[in-house]
Order: structure tokens, then C-alpha cells, then sequence
């Protein structure tokens, strides 16, 4: 459940909101938010780490049904190695320390991505913390991990033509199915922190619809209490989908 904030600021349980479904984040900002600190980017993402814990407890309160993180991206293999594997590390860290509790929580873990060029020990891991959250429903949290939008698109196009689907079959519910995301609803809301205006490759095809949020807010520093800003605005927006405002107004 989520409360819209009374004029002095806080939650107003008479006036509650209606939470997006899915939710999807860019957390970008890890690197700027040490920089303005004096601290190696190595604590940006430590810090950033600490905060998915929060945000993440924060969708299970305001009952957000589907939450996808943007973790590292195809592109982000270009960063220096050092960083690279640091990154790698701190997924190993987070579902070494986190499994448990997320489990007792009622998430269930998916990964979106491309597991084969991951390490095979960091592969397994990721594979475990799926299968051992599988049958929770409380939330879906999808980890998008060496992931790419249109990467996904071309692994799904090959597995099309692999499994010899003939071109009268395919359309847009198709081509959803063979997306990592599957049966998943689209994101009703895509959140980028650290004020860049850019998808950076993330959900291309399953955020066609969503509304945007974006804030200068570094990540690290993108606490609950954003979320529930990004929250409110998102119920002021008004989704169309092609329509006029007359037809979604008798809808
Ligand atoms: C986001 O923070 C984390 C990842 C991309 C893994 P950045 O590392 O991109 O932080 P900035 O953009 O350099 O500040
Ligand atoms: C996008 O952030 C990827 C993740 C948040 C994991 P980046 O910081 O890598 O994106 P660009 O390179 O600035 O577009
Ligand atoms: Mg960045």
C-alpha cells in the first residue's frame, strides 16, 4: 500500500495511490556519487548495493508487483577490467548475503540477460538464487545482468528461426514470449536516477509504453522517499495508449 503525502509532508493514509505493476530502474549515479565525495567508484557501488536493499523492501510495502533493476549492461564490458570484475564481485556478495532474506520476503529472483558469457561459478550462483525463489510471488525481481535490449532481441529472433516458426505465426505476442521477460507485463514505469535522458539499451521493446521518470538523484541517494515521489507523479500521468482522453475518461 502507498500514501500520497499531506501538505506537511507526510504519508496521508486516507489518500492512497495506486502502484505502478512493474517498475523498472536504471540505478546510474554510483560513480558521480563517490566522485563528489572523494571515494573510489568501488564505494558508489557499495553504497548503490546497500540501497537496492532498501528499494527493494520499499516495492514489497507499496505492493509493486514486478521490479526490474538495471545492473550491468552488454556495453558496461567496455569499462576498465578492474571495475568489470568489481562489478561481478559485488552480484556474487549481494546474493551470497541477501538470498535468505529475500526469500523469507516472498521474492522471486529472474534473471534477464545473457548468462553464457558470465564466469561458470557466477553462472551457477545466479541460476540457484532463480530456482531456489522460483515458487515465491510476493515480488518478481528481475536482474538485469549482462543484459541488452537489443541484444535480447536478436537471442529471441535466432531461437525464433531455430524453433522453425513459420512467418504467419509471428506478431508482437510472439516475439513478447521469446523476450527474456516472457510472460511479464510490460513496466508501467522506468525510473533513471543521476539525471541522464537516456535508455542506455534498457527494456527497449517492453518499455515502448511506459511512462518516465527521471531524476538528478545519484543512486546511492535514491531512497524510498523518491520512490514514492516517483510514485505520485506517475498517478498524475495519463496513459492513452492511442486514445483519446474522452474514451479513457469513460473507460
Ligand atoms: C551505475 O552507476 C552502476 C552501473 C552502471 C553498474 P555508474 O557506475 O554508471 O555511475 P556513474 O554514471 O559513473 O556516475
Ligand atoms: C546503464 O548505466 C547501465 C546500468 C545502470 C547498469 P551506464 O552508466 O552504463 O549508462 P551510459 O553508459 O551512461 O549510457
Ligand atoms: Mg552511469
Amino acid at each position: 500500500m502507498i500514501a500520497a503525502l499531506n501538505p506537511n509532508g507526510e504519508p496521508d493514509m486516507t489518500t492512497l495511490l495506486a502502484p505502478p505493476r512493474h517498475i523498472a530502474i536504471i540505478m546510474d549515479g554510483n560513480g558521480r556519487w563517490a566522485k563528489a565525495r572523494g571515494l573510489p567508484r568501488a564505494e558508489g557501488h557499495r553504497q548503490g548495493t546497500e540501497n537496492l536493499r532498501r528499494i527493494i523492501r520499499a516495492c514489497v510495502e507499496f505492493d509493486v508487483k514486478v521490479l526490474t533493476i538495471y545492473a550491468f549492461s552488454t556495453e558496461n564490458w567496455r569499462r576498465p577490467p578492474l571495475e568489470v570484475r568489481l562489478l561481478m564481485t559485488i552480484l556474487e556478495t549481494v546474493i551470497d548475503r541477501e538470498l535468505k532474506e529475500l526469500n523469507d520476503n516472498g521474492v522471486q529472483i529472474r534473471h534477464l540477460g545473457r548468462l553464457d558469457q558470465i564466469a561458470p561459478a557466477l553462472q551457477k550462483k545466479i541460476q540457484y538464487a532463480c530456482d531456489f525463489t522460483q515458487h515465491n510471488s510476493r515480488l518478481i525481481l528481475n536482474v538485469a545482468f549482462n543484459y541488452g535490449g537489443r541484444d535480447e532481441i536478436v537471442q529471441a529472433i535466432r531461437r525464433i528461426v531455430a524453433d522453425g516458426v513459420t512467418e504467419d505465426k509471428i506478431d508482437e505476442d510472439l516475439l513478447n514470449r521469446y523476450l527474456y521477460t516472457g510472460d511479464l507485463p510490460d513496466p508501467d514505469l522506468v525510473i533513471r536516477t543521476s539525471g541522464e535522458l537516456r535508455l542506455s539499451n534498457f527494456l527497449i521493446w517492453q518499455a515502448a509504453y511506459a511512462e518516465y521518470y527521471f531524476t538528478p538523484t545519484y543512486w546511492p541517494d535514491f531512497d524510498k522517499e523518491e520512490l514514492r515521489k516517483a510514485i505520485i507523479e506517475y498517478n498524475r500521468r495519463k496513459r492513452r495508449f492511442g486514445m483519446t482522453d474522452e474514451q479513457i475518461d469513460t473507460a
